[in-house]
């Protein structure tokens, strides 16, 4: 096991001795740092990074408080224990309002050692709690980043539909003046025509490309009701293959949300896709109100204002039984080739990074109404 190392900040060599022999005596083993002053001790823990701090309460040219409050910038995680003499409870309380993890008088040094076995407890849990975080954060990255891809591959297909029509109508025009149309007005228009299909064709591709980098993308102002436009237009093939009514309303005046507006879009993507398979579950074909109606509005919540969206359909509805589990990681009651139970498991992390609320409320064979909230920018 690697010895700790330890600093004592302490200018009475009897004191400092006294309080190795306790550590010593409680069979402590470790390296041992003597500073006195202020200029050795910044260097101690900046260079040295020490496990564990004993610092003296008043010294001849420095004191404690100032030593935590150094401690607290240059090395926030190490313990410290204050080990003074002349010592008031008010004092005490102090320091570990300020962040001290204990306090031991000189004249109870058998509390020491218990001290100092409390606090390497408690670094530790905080470390392995630190580390559970970091291992959840990733694997939800590795998610969403798997999630993502299958998006992307479901809107490269949807988009590859799209591009179709105006390639066919670009291609037209062109053969139509190979074939020695002479008319000039008519060449111009057609000219025009093949402009407006290419830009068409260039806005989708920029869109798709968006949305695969943004995956890390920054914090951003974003007005939702544009989002929404970009999810239309995403969504709304596959809506049409299955006589879906998709309908987006983009006229509310919304405030802007501080977010990264690919992940939201991921988010809005997964809602609407389980709309359409609620609805398709429903019915495959056409029938009256085969509808997802998707929304922007202002909210209050605690006198703050907020951005709520709407999407709500008319499908199969989730059960009560089951509602407590469809946030769930690989949740699913869709076919192993129609779902993996990533959707919304996915879409909960990213509306939680972004300091949000993913809710829903459900009637089964009625309805389906999903909220996402978001705080305004401020
Ligand atoms: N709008 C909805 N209507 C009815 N049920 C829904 C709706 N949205 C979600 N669900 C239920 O929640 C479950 C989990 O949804 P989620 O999006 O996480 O996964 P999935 O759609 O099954 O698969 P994936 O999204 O990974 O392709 C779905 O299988 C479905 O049972
Ligand atoms: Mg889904």
């Amino acid at each position: 096991m690697k010895r700790l190392k330890f600093l004592f900040l302490e200018d009475s060599p009897t004191d400092l001795e006294l309080i190795q022999r306790e550590l010593k005596r409680g069979g402590v083993e470790y390296v041992s740092l003597h500073v006195q002053d202020r200029e050795a001790y910044l260097k101690a823990i900046v260079e040295e990074k020490p496990d564990f701090i004993f610092s003296d309460f008043s010294l001849p040219n420095f004191d404690g408080l100032s030593a935590l409050t150094l401690a607290k910038e240059a090395c926030p995680s190490t313990p410290f224990i204050f080990v003074s003499g002349t010592y008031g409870e008010d004092a005490a309380i102090q320091t570990l309002t300020r962040g001290a993890t204990d306090y031991v008088l000189k004249d109870r040094l058998v509390k020491l050692v218990p001290a100092l076995k409390r606090a390497l407890r408690e670094s530790e849990e905080t470390e392995a709690r630190r580390k559970a975080e970091r291992d959840k954060f990733e694997i939800e990255e590795q998610l969403r980043q798997s999630q993502k891809l299958e998006a992307m591959g479901f809107l490269a297909g949807a988009m590859a539909h799209e591009i179709n029509n105006p390639i066919m109508a670009i291609i037209d025009y062109a053969r139509m003046i190979e074939k020695g149309e002479s008319d000039v007005e008519k060449v111009k228009r057609m000219a025009i025509k093949i402009q407006t299909e290419g830009e068409r064709i260039s806005v989708m591709v920029k869109d798709l490309l968006r949305f695969a980098r943004q995956e890390k993308g920054q914090f951003e102002k974003v007005t939702l009701t544009h989002s929404l436009i970009k999810m239309k237009s995403i969504s709304e093939q596959r809506a049409k293959m299955s006589k879906i009514f998709l309908q987006v309303d983009t006229t509310e005046d919304v405030c802007p949300v501080l977010c990264k507006e690919g992940q939201i879009l991921q988010v809005l993507l997964n809602l609407v896709n389980n709309s359409i398979d609620s609805l398709n579950q429903k019915n495959e074909g056409y029938y009256d109100d085969k509808r997802v109606s998707v929304f922007a509005k202002m909210v209050d919540m605690g006198n703050k204002p907020w951005v709520r969206i709407t999407v709500e359909d008319t499908g199969v509805g989730i059960p009560p039984e089951i509602g407590r589990s469809i946030f769930n990681t690989f949740f699913t009651t869709k076919e192993a080739d129609k779902g993996t139970g990533l959707g919304l498991s996915v879409s909960l992390s990213i509306v939680k990074e972004h300091g949000g609320y993913l809710s829903f409320e459900s009637v089964p064979m009625e309805y389906t109404r999903f909220f996402l909230d978001l705080p305004c920018a401020v």
